[in-house]
């Protein structure tokens, strides 16, 4: 967890811009009130008639929430819009195009070079490619309820896979392009994926990322573990291109089949499977605790309102809009503001498949001037990275069409918010710092940006809908100003159903801790003005750059490698990361502690979970500080992992079997040289 900066000025305010307030769809606090009771005290009429703006092939009985969150009155349990039958794909494009935005421009696809082949596709063009995509997976036996993995680049046919599998009723298990074989292969057989869609390989700035050949490892991982892929859909995005022979890959015949054949020769129309309102959409895997991964599973209607909703509201969507997500649809981030919040709104966006640093520093505000961006929604520590390149990489480009700026992932610290605000939003954009979870599909707190004014490190207060409590560890709610655990009293209408496979598991993770809540698993503060604080995960869970990770799942991966017997890891204060991943090993009796096995054990990481979860620090701990019954002190880790280990205070620590080793940690220190 890490800890709240003290020195947060929670008085500072920044007032609505008023140019945004006067065509807000919400333009005052009292509206933003009245709003948010209507959706709490009624939301049969509230989400009722939000829903009805839908297509629906099968009116919903009722609206709900119809739930159970108190497992000692059974189990836990929710759902929205009963009896209804809809369809996400056929909401996001069939809809919008009978309403007559069919040449309205749907995705502007910016590559990752910049004189690449960026193209831009209408939303009757999206239609047809996911209409070609559903027609193929029907053809390959997909029907509704089969999961299809889908591990593939930010190219358009990432976000028409998966409205591709919600059109004919599959579920996707889309796996972020930065996991390794291990992690994907641990996906696929979790979700019992007989297909999986992939690409060939994608230049990530100047280096090339073996989409393909980690899949073919991820199948013979699979089939290891007793689960045979029977069909690996390749889109060929090097293919053809002077980056071919940069990637490298097998071709297993009967198993492998290149996109543009796949897709090829299918009609451009495709029927419409109409699904149960809580029939599944789609899962995503997310750390926990614990070391496996666990497939949060969403369903449909309610995710579709979500989603919806807070795209209109939270980022104030207007039609004139042309909204930039930078996330990848890899994670929940693009699920919800990439591929279905933007789509359900009829919205302009752009998908970019690069990095912000290619080729230079200021791509993303190039991308922003190119395409007039209006709506910019990227995570704290892209700000902090950019920051550091200073001011002119982002004035020498004409921002002026920007006039919301989002943010997620962690909390963003107040300078970071100024920064965004002063230089990337000339001062007279609004911030939406948008708080929420994989598991609640869309947003919890965030301002409305033409209603409410903004406290820079602060997401505001609750989205409709979203009914927040603060909890002390015995589980009271706390009134006024506060600070505990952050829990939901009832779900928003995209909170998550299950995980996949194991609702035992589910109720476990996220209703065990509070009787009658579901618990987010983050601390927070509610100052006295009613704003909402984040201070950060009271799990062993990290957030680094935005991406969580387990502790457990990084531990696991460690001793994992032959000589290591033991390890633990926390989080530190990383300056840009946020939070960096900071581990303590113990090798096996007799090994010797030689600082060249530390790269070793770095690699091992990368390769069972991905790049981005790469230890920062390795410390040798010939001793780990535990307790009699052999429960390790994490708070007493986490500090020594702080450069200024030799002044903490390490608390009380007469419960260590062996104090000693608090001493041997502290002398051979990774930090002392
Ligand atoms: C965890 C969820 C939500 C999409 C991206 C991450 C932290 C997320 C904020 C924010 C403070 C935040 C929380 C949360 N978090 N956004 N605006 N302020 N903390 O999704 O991987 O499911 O992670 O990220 O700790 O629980 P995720």
């Amino acid at each position: 967890m890490s800890d709240f900066n003290q020195e947060v000025d929670m008085s500072e305010m920044f007032k609505v811009p008023e140019q945004l307030r006067a065509k807000a769809h919400v333009k005052s606090m009292e509206e933003y009130r009245a709003m948010y009771k209507a959706s709490i005290e009624d939301p049969e009429t509230f989400w009722g008639d939000m829903a009805r703006e839908f297509h629906w092939e099968t009116p919903f009985t009722k609206v709900g929430p119809t739930f159970n969150f108190d497992r000692a009155k059974g189990p836990v349990h929710m759902s929205w819009f009963d009896g209804g039958k809809t369809n996400l794909a056929y909401n996001c494009l069939d809809r919008n195009i009978e309403k007559g935005l069919g040449d309205r421009m749907a995705i502007h696809y910016e590559c990752n070079d910049m004189d690449d082949q960026h193209a831009s596709f209408t939303y009757t063009q999206v239609l047809e490619l996911v209409c070609k995509f559903a027609n193929a997976l029907k053809a390959e036996g997909v029907t509704k309820g089969d999961r299809v993995s889908i591990y593939l680049p930010m190219t358009v046919e990432l976000p028409a896979a998966m409205l591709a599998c919600a059109r004919i009723g599959a579920v996707h298990s889309v796996v972020f392009g930065g996991f390794s074989a291990d992690a994907l292969a641990g996906r696929i057989v979790d979700a019992q994926s007989k297909v999986v869609i992939t690409a060939d390989g994608v230049m990530r700035a100047t280096k090339p990322v073996q989409l393909k050949s980690i899949t073919d490892k991820a199948c013979e991982l699979a089939e290891l573990q007793g689960f045979k892929v029977e069909r690996v859909v390749c889109v060929g995005r090097l293919k053809g291109t002077p980056y071919a022979d940069q990637v490298k890959h097998d071709w297993v015949e009967g198993r492998d089949v290149w996109c543009n054949d796949f897709i090829g020769s299918q009609p451009a129309t495709c029927g419409v499977e109409w699904v149960a309102s809580e029939d599944p959409l789609f899962m995503l895997y997310t750390s926990g605790s614990t070391g496996r991964p666990k497939g949060v599973l969403h369903t449909t209607a309610g995710y579709m309102l979500g989603t919806f909703a807070t795209m209109k509201y939270v980022f104030d969507y207007q039609m004139e809009d042309t909204f930039f997500c930078t996330a990848d649809c890899g994670w929940i981030t693009g699920h919800s503001y990439i591929t279905y919040g933007p789509m359900l709104n009829g919205a302009t966006q752009v998908l970019f498949e690069g990095v912000p640093t290619h080729p230079e520093v200021d791509r993303f505000w190039k991308i922003c001037a190119k395409y007039k961006v209006t709506t910019f929604y990227t995570a704290p520590t892209a700000i902090r990275a950019l920051m550091k390149s200073g001011e002119e990489p982002v004035t020498r480009n004409d921002l002026s069409s920007l006039r919301l700026l989002g943010s997620v992932g962690e909390p963003i610290n107040p300078e970071a918010w100024k920064w965004y605000h002063r230089v990337v939003g000339g001062g007279r954009c609004a911030i939406a710092d948008t708080y929420w979870q994989t598991e609640t599909g869309s947003h919890l707190l965030a301002p409305l940006v033409g209603a409410v004014d903004c406290k820079p490190g602060s997401a505001c207060f609750p989205f409709f809908g979203v009914e927040v409590a603060i909890l002390d560890d015995k589980g009271v709610e706390l009134e006024g100003e506060c600070s505990g655990s952050l829990v939901l009293r009832r779900p928003p209408p995209s909170m998550m159903r299950s995980l996949y496979g194991d609702h035992q598991r589910f109720e476990e993770a996220y209703f065990s801790q509070f009787n009658g809540y579901y618990f987010t698993g983050d601390g927070c503060k509610r100052d006295k003005d009613g704003y909402y604080w984040l201070t950060g995960r009271m799990d062993d869970v990290i957030n680094v750059s935005g991406h969580r990770i387990g502790t457990a799942e990084v531990e696991s991966a460690l001793v994992a490698f032959p000589n290591v017997a033991e390890a633990a890891v926390v989080g530190f204060p990383h300056d840009i990361k946020g939070e960096g991943i900071y581990c303590y090993v113990t090798l096996n009796e007799g090994e010797e502690y030689d600082d060249a096995l530390k790269p070793k054990l770095k690699q091992q990481v990368r390769e069972m979970i991905g790049a981005f979860a790469t230890p920062d620090e390795i410390h040798w701990a010939p001793g780990l500080p535990k307790t009699r019954s052999g429960k390790i002190m994490r708070r007493v880790l986490r500090k020594i992992a702080l450069p200024d280990y030799l002044t903490q205070d390490l608390g009380d620590t007469s419960t260590l079997a062996d104090p000693s080793v608090v001493d041997v940690l502290k002398a051979n220190h990774p930090r002392a040289a």
